[in-house]
């Protein structure tokens, strides 16, 4: 048997990471659903706020798919399940991307907990950037939320996104 060295990332936390590359792409995709209806309602600064989002969850599937391929890990990409681009109000769309955020928080916990049980060290450094990261994006759409549930609709409130994003 070929005695190379060990895999520096261990199995679990493999398996862990290439789903992430998957849920980071299903973010990319929620938010993407939710810039659209924004775009529909002619609300044009929340549909870029979101399409920048996007953008941004594209870019952290990114970085797990090039810590992957440093690493040699060989990997397809999950399947995607489709995101709506309907909902009732501003208010329900920026609380279905609060919620995925608290969920991908989460993954992210989960993800540290199995590099931790499993002594890998370099892949518990690469996700201590995600777990800082979250911390931001859940406050983002906090404030969303914020800025939602004062006395300005959605067409006023687009003034004050620069300040937030
Ligand atoms: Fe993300
Ligand atoms: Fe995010």
């Amino acid at each position: 048997m070929p005695s190379g060295p060990a895999p520096q990332i261990r199995k679990r936390v493999r398996k862990l990471l290439i789903a992430q590359v998957g849920h980071e792409l299903g973010a990319h995709q929620a938010y993407m659903g939710i810039a659209l209806y924004f775009e529909r309602r002619s609300l044009k600064g929340w549909a870029k706020f979101f399409h920048e989002q996007a953008v941004e969850e594209a870019g952290h599937a990114a970085k797990i798919m090039t810590f992957l391929i440093d690493n040699e890990v060989r990997f397809e990409l999950p399947a995607l399940t489709g995101a709506p681009t309907s909902y009732k109000s501003a208010r329900e769309a920026v609380e279905a991307a609060l919620a995925s955020e608290i969920r991908v928080t989460g993954q992210f916990n989960a993800l540290a907990d199995a590099a931790r049980a499993a002594e890998d060290h370099r892949s518990l450094q690469f996700l201590q950037w995600f777990i800082e990261e979250q911390v931001e994006e859940e406050r983002t759409m906090r404030a969303l939320l914020d800025l939602l549930a004062s006395n300005m609709d959605p067409f006023q409130a687009q003034a004050f996104l620069e300040d937030i994003g």
